[in-house]
């Protein structure tokens, strides 16, 4: 009576690994129970998750053909954009996010365009807007750029409202760390770095301050959400986030953190039911509206009962 959070199922968002193709469902090796779908087995997932009471997804795309550039991110017939189209025909009640990023689409696995050995931030943004904008047209609601580059969320914005899509939503990864609790969806999304690492872009955990200064500029370049991710290791982050500004905070519990739940809960470590619903609240305690979470399909039906 006297709980002062509250988790709901609607507060979770669902992401999904969506391939190209149908009638694929595969099991990721680093995330036992995740699987990369095609659309229509994307349908199915979402019919269960939406049974459950989940009104959010995140879609993220693996495409089968990468290059320098990502040209895949924004191909009409594109992973992302036939499975938003047939999603929405499906389940017309679901609210489609979608992930906008280059290191899925590119060969040489990073966010943003390579020139002589470095990320070209400023080419990057036009890319970036493109490939929102076509997920924009294939329906998504919202669309959220993980890629971290400097003035994407202005440049997306632009991009969006001159195309008629003013009511398209962001929601920017505002705060995204460079961490190593990312390892298991690069091998789901097969996006790690072939050379580097992606401390150039992705900020140092060492850091908080540059978190509000980052946050500050993503609304300031009309953000409607900002995400801090991960989760676990920034509960801190999250609430200094909420404090600093009036939008909607999101939190990502990302693949590393459920892959080490899902590991101590097969081995009978830990109570794998019983540490999920924990996580979720901390997160939802430490000031995030929503959870972005691969266990969005369990914690809701354990919340149901
Ligand atoms: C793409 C992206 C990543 C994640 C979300 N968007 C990977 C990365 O930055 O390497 C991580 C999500 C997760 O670990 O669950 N930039």
């Amino acid at each position: 009576m006297v709980e002062e959070t509250q988790l709901l199922a609607a507060n979770l968002v669902y992401p999904l690994f969506i391939v190209e193709g149908t009638g694929i469902r595969q099991e990721i090796d680093s995330m036992p129970g995740v699987f990369r779908l095609s659309a229509d087995q994307a349908v199915a997932e979402v019919g269960m998750a939406r049974s459950l009471g989940i009104r959010a997804v995140l879609l993220f795309g693996i495409p089968n053909r990468k290059d320098p550039e990502g040209s895949s991110s924004w191909a009409e017939d594109g992973a992302v954009q036939v499975a938003v189209r047939m999603l929405l025909e499906k389940h017309p009640d679901i609210y489609v996010i979608t992930d906008v990023c280059l290191c899925e689409y590119t060969d040489h696995g990073h966010c943003g365009l390579v020139e002589d050995g470095t990320i070209a931030n400023d080419p990057t943004l036009d890319l970036l807007a493109r490939q929102a904008l076509s997920h924009a047209r294939a329906g998504a609601h919202m669309v959220a750029p993980s890629d971290m580059m400097d003035g994407r969320v202005g440049r997306i914005r632009d991009a969006l409202d001159a195309d008629g899509f003013s009511d398209v939503s962001i929601m920017s990864y505002a705060v995204k760390y460079a961490s190593a609790f990312y390892g298991p969806f690069r091998e789901a999304a097969r996006s790690a770095p072939v050379f580097g690492d992606r401390r150039g872009y992705q900020m140092n955990p060492a850091n908080s301050r540059e978190a509000l200064r980052e946050v500050r500029l993503d609304v300031a370049e009309g953000a409607d959400v900002v995400m801090v991710k991960p989760a676990m290791p920034c509960l801190d982050i999250i609430t200094r986030v909420r404090d600093e500004v009036d939008v909607p905070v999101a939190a990502y519990q990302v693949s590393g953190e459920f892959a080490m739940i899902r590991a101590a809960g097969k081995n009978g470590w830990l109570n794998e039911d019983a540490v999920v619903l924990e996580s979720l609240l901390a997160a939802r305690r430490a000031g995030a509206s929503l959870v972005m979470t691969y266990f969005a399909p369990l914690a809701a039906r354990l919340l149901e009962t």
